[in-house]
């Protein structure tokens, strides 16, 4: 079946590992299935929920665009283009604003956590954030959406607005209901600093992730001192439960050489850390280091960055503003 795929990622400074097997690594794998087609968006719309600098924020928004290019992201292939050119999105944002419910609203996790213990300085934009990200979906009539573990729930509500809006409006079928597609073992890529946290842009240790433009060096480093347990390595996946640590190193490990979980863990059973991370280092740097390379190149080159945002968002502003126009008309503008 040809699917309809569309993702977007924030322009939010350093790409990380977690973002790259969590969510552009998969883009590029369903960028090569020729049956699909392909959307991917740099929300820079979402990114100002919270306060940004109007310098970095461009500096992010290419450098985000690059990381795409430099992973294999192809324009020529996929719509590659960023939100705020495109105003279907704030625009669709409003009228599904007025479908959702604040009780949906209430119980999204991730604006608890954003939002931190003073809810009363959040910004509106943070609360109403995933309306923004519903709209982003289903303006494209996107029937896939890759993201990792944590916009599930981001995901099920765009679903609950889809089918309010389709019963409100008497139009069943009319908004498509996305499917989330979330990577099995490996959605969630966790700090290097403690296997049960998440690998996050915003933690303060810059030792508890790999950006996507780190050096060889600071690469090995990263891995030779991340946290490990006493025990030699389990001999199979189920004794990896309790270890965190051993689990994420063996599920980045896994993830990278496209292998599953169960034949990492039989290659090093028994072994010592020392060994997986050796290998480890090897085939991140293997991996990773060109796309930093490549970054760097295109980040030369900004007016390129530039024209491939401007042509995607040409096309995208095709596709989404005849969709507003159709919600407008069931609305009864
Ligand atoms: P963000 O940077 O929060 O906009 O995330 C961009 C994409 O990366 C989303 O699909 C996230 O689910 C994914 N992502 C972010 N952090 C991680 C992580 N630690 N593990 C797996 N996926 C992640
Ligand atoms: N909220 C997502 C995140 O933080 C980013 C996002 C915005 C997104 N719009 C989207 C992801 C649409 C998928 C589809 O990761």
């Amino acid at each position: 079946m040809s699917k309809k795929i569309f993702s977007g990622v924030q322009p939010t400074g350093n790409l990380h590992l977690g973002n790259y097997l969590g969510a552009i690594k998969n883009f590029v794998d369903l960028q090569k299935d020729k049956d699909n087609s392909c959307i991917y968006c740099v929300v820079d719309l979402h990114a100002i929920t919270v306060k940004q600098d109007p310098k970095i924020l461009k500096k992010n928004i290419r450098e985000t665009t690059a990381s795409f290019l430099a992973s294999g992201l192809n324009s020529s292939k996929s719509i590659i283009f960023n939100q705020s050119k495109v105003p279907s999105h704030a625009e669709g944002s409003w009228l599904l604003s007025c479908v959702a419910r604040m009780g949906w609203l209430n119980r999204m996790t991730q604006f608890k956590e954003k939002a931190g213990h003073d809810k009363e300085k959040a910004s509106v934009g943070l609360y109403i954030y995933p309306v923004l990200m519903a709209a982003d979906i289903l303006l494209y009539d996107a029937t896939h959406v890759p993201v990792g573990e944590d916009q599930k729930q981001h995901l099920e509500l765009t679903r609950d607005i889809a089918q309010k809006f389709n019963t409100d409006f008497n139009c069943s079928d009319f908004l498509k209901i996305p499917e989330p597609l979330i990577q099995k073992d490996f959605s969630r890529i966790m700090s290097l600093r403690d296997g049960t946290k998440k690998m996050s842009k915003s933690d303060p240790s810059d030792q508890s992730r790999i950006n996507i433009t780190d050096t060889k060096d600071q690469i090995v480093n990263k891995i030779r001192k991340a946290k490990t347990d006493s025990k030699p390595l389990s001999e199979n996946v189920s004794d990896l439960e309790g270890r965190p640590e051993l689990k994420n190193l063996l599920g980045i490990f896994s993830s990278l050489q496209n292998q599953d979980l169960d034949v990492s863990t039989k290659e090093f059973a028994g072994k010592n850390f020392s060994e997986l991370k050796e290998k480890l280092a090897e085939v991140l740097v293997e991996k990773i280091h060109p796309i930093s390379n490549e970054i760097n190149k295109l980040l030369k080159d900004y007016k390129y960055i530039d024209k491939i945002l401007l042509e995607g968002s040409i096309k995208a502003e095709k596709i989404s503003k005849k969709k507003v126009s159709e919600i407008k008309t069931k609305i009864g503008f």
